[in-house]
């Protein structure tokens, strides 16, 4: 781990409201990520198991954890297993988690090395009335490769065939959208290395730079810093910001263009999630500022909307309308094509193709209950944009945002925003 450590109290807490939601007789069973191969005999840096992250702060491949709150032995009730070391791990792969440092991550008093692993199975399955098991249950997910959770699975199901099995990720998806104290810690944090990043690139940005020297000007910050990209960055001039996804980040920034940066750190595995669109030149021209102040005017009207209550749909859809009022301001749209539209398909998406936000956490796009409102302790993205692929630019906005009952809380209010203070800083 590249992060300072982090009090156990956060992962502890964590066991203790999934415990609380697990019906008696419950095992809960949850397995590291494996580590990605690549090609030949390489693999990529394995990505932690954001739930098993969650409950245990552990980044180590292979690790297991046994939930039994109602074990007969109370040394049963939270087990860690850990890939114990070698010499030949030592050389090669270098430190492994001693069971007195998983102790001290994680809370957890009983740690044990996984060739224990099969048997306390056995003996706590046969105590057992109810197993639930973890699996990846974003709704926007593409799997191909079957997960370590996966596999698991199967296996467990094949030797125990008479159990009942049931679904982790239901607990998981109505607990992680709701940010203890600690976790929005974490979260600014992430915001924070973000923000050094951005500054740092206002100094840097100039016609003829690179859209890969961005993207390793946002590196060197993170890096540094001890955080790492949270997501794949874009970094799109000119036309390339109206791809959405626009991941090649290779071509030179000309004079005149506007560059969009979809960048965000993550620290401790808790991500941020900031998009800014600044002139290459240093000056927005007449017409950028005029979209860019419509975008920015629905970033803010939407950041206002997020109230505990509403409806991740019904957000949207207020967005959408403070869009498509921007949008026939702008003549963009016409009132006809309002009035004629198909109501599945508004008229406004032409040039807003995607939500308006989505959770944050340890995934960029965290998980959430389906249908639930929005609730105090979620974080939010913001991020309206305006694609104009026909005059070569476009334009997208992005804040996180922590819901409260007392009203949003802007993670992000101090990573320049106006035009103004963004020219100002890229003349300096
Ligand atoms: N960077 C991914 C997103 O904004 O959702
Ligand atoms: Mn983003
Ligand atoms: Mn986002």
């Amino acid at each position: 781990m590249r992060h300072n450590p982090i009090p156990s109290s956060l992962f502890r807490e964590n066991r203790q409201r999934l415990q609380a939601l697990l019906p008696p007789g419950s095992l809960a069973l949850l397995n590291a990520n494996d580590v990605p191969p690549t090609n030949a005999d390489a693999t990529l840096l394995g990505v932690p198991n954001s739930d098993l992250f969650y409950l245990t702060g552990v980044e180590q491949e292979e690790s297991i954890l046994m939930l039994f709150p109602d074990a007969h032995e109370e040394k049963h009730r939270e087990i860690l297993f850990l890939r114990e070391t070698s010499d030949h791990i030592a050389v090669w792969e270098g430190h492994k988690l001693t069971k007195e440092e998983a102790r001290r991550t994680t809370g957890i008093r009983t740690i044990m090395w996984l060739q224990e692993f099969p048997a306390m199975l056995r003996l706590l399955m046969c105590q057992a009335h109810r197993v639930f098991l973890n699996s990846n249950e974003h709704a926007r997910a593409t799997i191909h490769v079957q997960s370590r959770d996966a596999r698991f699975i199967r296996e467990i199901q094949e030797a125990f065939p008479l159990h009942h099995y049931d679904r982790l990720a239901r607990f998981m998806h109505r607990l992680r959208p709701v940010k203890s104290p600690a976790e929005v810690d974490l979260i600014k944090h992430a915001c924070s290395l973000t923000r050094e990043g951005f500054l740092r690139i206002l100094k840097t940005v100039k016609p003829g730079i690179n859209e890969c020297e961005v993207e390793a000007e946002f590196a060197h910050e993170f890096i540094r810093r001890r955080g790492r990209f949270a997501y794949n960055p874009i970094i799109a001039s000119g036309k390339n910001a109206n791809v959405l996804h626009y991941l090649d980040n290779n071509q030179p920034c000309r004079r005149g263009d506007l560059l969009l940066l979809d960048v965000g750190a993550a620290y401790a595995n808790y991500a941020a999630d900031m998009t800014r669109t600044i002139p290459v030149s240093g000056k927005f021209s007449r017409r950028q500022k005029q979209i860019y102040q419509a975008v920015l005017r629905v970033l803010r009207g939407s950041i206002a909307a997020l109230l505990p209550g509403t409806l991740p749909r019904d957000w949207q859809h207020h967005a959408e309308l403070l869009m498509q009022e921007e949008l026939l301001q702008l003549g963009l749209l016409l009132p006809k094509d309002v009035k004629n539209q198909d109501p599945d398909r508004p008229a406004l998406k032409r040039y807003f193709m995607h939500g308006v936000g989505h959770p944050l956490g340890l995934d960029v796009h965290d998980l959430a209950e389906a249908g639930q409102p929005i609730q105090a302790g979620w974080v939010m993205t913001v991020e309206p944009g305006i694609y104009l692929p026909d005059e070569g630019f476009g334009i997208r906005l992005e804040n996180d945002i922590l819901v409260t009952p007392k009203g949003p809380v802007d993670l992000m209010a101090d990573i320049p925003l106006e035009t103004a203070e963004i020219e100002d800083l890229m003349r300096s």
